[in-house]
């Protein structure tokens, strides 16, 4: 059990790892090992990895993966993506393949707003409020405008600021809602300083307001920040085949087309395979937005939250119509190939660099149509043959490793259960049996 510790960020490297190993662990020398052999031997590339977060004792690798073969829009991809999970890559990579060879990915981004919200209560009469909003809008903009001139360069900005009556919803609660085009960043810094910049401008102007019924003290400002929820900052990526050419991929199972339709219809009436459909586009999703230094928490927050509208469904869709086989994913993406870590992460510079130095639009279709695969991949599976089988065959090098398994007993090993079915169980007997 750990034990409390005041001024914990004010220890040096060493004293932290001293203080946590002693006190977390019996035998500290091998903790301390494991912690330090993570470390880089190049001090600066450590003291960047470091310097990202407060507290660094080590670094936490990830595997660092290529999916070949993407075409997208007519231009081929290898995506960079960060994941554990054995099977992700393999699938969007299979997906990607098969579908180089029937079109591509065709994808757009339909929206890219992204939205920021000042939240205050005024018990006061709507209309006054309403009133001085008018007259302290311009000055919104006029006082913002150090904040904003860069990225209005870059032809961005702040779209609009509207003030919301949400008294209906809690007593004296409205907001300024503020909506903003971030261009290639993802713009949370912009977004959050912009608003902190409303909310000082908002409660100094009330003086300047002619209107002496409105007093400072009457307007109490909570909190000013951006929203992960971006329904209007959206990516479509779309994929398309006959449905012989479908079935073709799945000779044994009949009408496997229609089977994958039928796997989304569910998906979009139960909610308990509507959350596991969607969290399979995310394992896509998650890994390139990770490898390329995007905020996956936001992606997953605002994605779940876009899925929920109405009741929670499947992001993706999927039909026939005239013999054809369609599929789609709509995702609300807000993403960045400028700011946070993506200047600074030698993997980020190196991913983005793999893809070409992408625009926020061009890297929110790669992602998107990286989703679509992974949903591809996993429904292919789960209406055939089971997700176990091939997952299980990726998931044999971890189970073997957990046996510590030589080069040779994993060659044994993959010869054996190339007919054969994986399990935790399996592989032990074999290693005993080998052994
Ligand atoms: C596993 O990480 C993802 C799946 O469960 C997705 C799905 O069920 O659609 C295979």
């Amino acid at each position: 059990m750990s034990e409390e510790i005041k001024g914990f960020s004010k220890l040096s490297k060493d004293e932290k790892i001293e203080w946590l190993t002693k006190t977390c662990f019996q035998d500290s020398n091998s903790a301390k090992k494991i912690l330090t052999q993570y470390w880089n031997s190049d001090s600066n590339l450590q003291k960047l990895h470091d310097e990202f977060s407060e507290n660094t004792i080590s670094n936490y690798y990830l595997p660092f993966a290529i999916a070949p073969n993407f075409l997208i829009n007519e231009k081929i991809y290898s995506v960079p993506m960060t994941i554990e999970e054995s099977s992700v890559v393999a699938a969007a990579s299979k997906a990607a393949k098969f579908w180089m060879k029937h079109g591509g990915f065709k994808s757009e981004v339909i929206k890219e707003e992204k939205i920021g919200q000042v939240h205050f209560i005024f018990h006061g009469e709507k209309k006054i409020i309403s009133e001085y909003f008018d007259f302290v809008k311009p000055l919104l903009f006029k006082n913002s405008k150090d904040l904003t001139k860069k990225m209005e360069s870059r032809g961005g900005g702040i779209y609009d600021i509207q003030l919301i009556d949400k008294t209906s919803d809690l007593k004296g609660y409205y907001q300024l809602f503020a909506t903003f085009n971030t261009v290639d960043a993802m713009g949370a810094n912009f977004i959050n300083s912009c608003l902190e910049d409303f909310s000082k401008t908002f409660c100094n102007s009330i003086s300047k307001f002619k209107s002496k019924e409105l007093k400072e003290k009457d307007v109490e400002i909570i909190m000013s920040i951006l929203s992960n929820y971006v329904p209007n900052c959206i990516v479509k990526s779309s994929l398309s085949c006959s449905v012989s050419e479908l079935n073709k991929l799945e000779p044994e199972t009949k009408n496997f087309a229609s089977r994958f339709v039928k796997a989304i219809e569910i998906a979009n009436n139960d909610i308990h395979r509507a959350v596991t459909h969607n969290k399979g586009i995310m394992n896509g999703v998650d890994a390139v937005s990770i490898a390329t230094g995007n905020d996956f928490r936001a992606i997953e927050a605002g994605a779940h939250a876009y899925a929920s509208i109405g009741k929670y469904k499947s992001l993706s869709n999927a039909y026939i119509e005239n013999e054809v086989f369609y599929f789609e994913l709509k995702l609300p993406l807000a993403i960045g190939t400028v700011g946070g870590v993506t200047n600074l992460h030698p993997l980020v510079k190196l991913a983005l660099n793999i893809l070409e130095n992408p625009n926020a639009k061009e890297l929110m279709n790669i992602i998107a149509s990286v989703g679509l695969a992974q949903n591809f991949g996993a429904l292919r599976s789960l209406v055939t043959s089971g997700i176990q089988k091939g997952h299980m065959k990726m998931h044999l090098t971890n189970l073997l490793n957990k046996h510590n398994a030589s080069e040779n007993e994993k060659e044994q090993a993959y010869a054996y259960f190339k007919d054969k079915l994986v399990s935790s169980s399996s592989v032990e007997d074999f290693i005993k049996n080998i052994r």
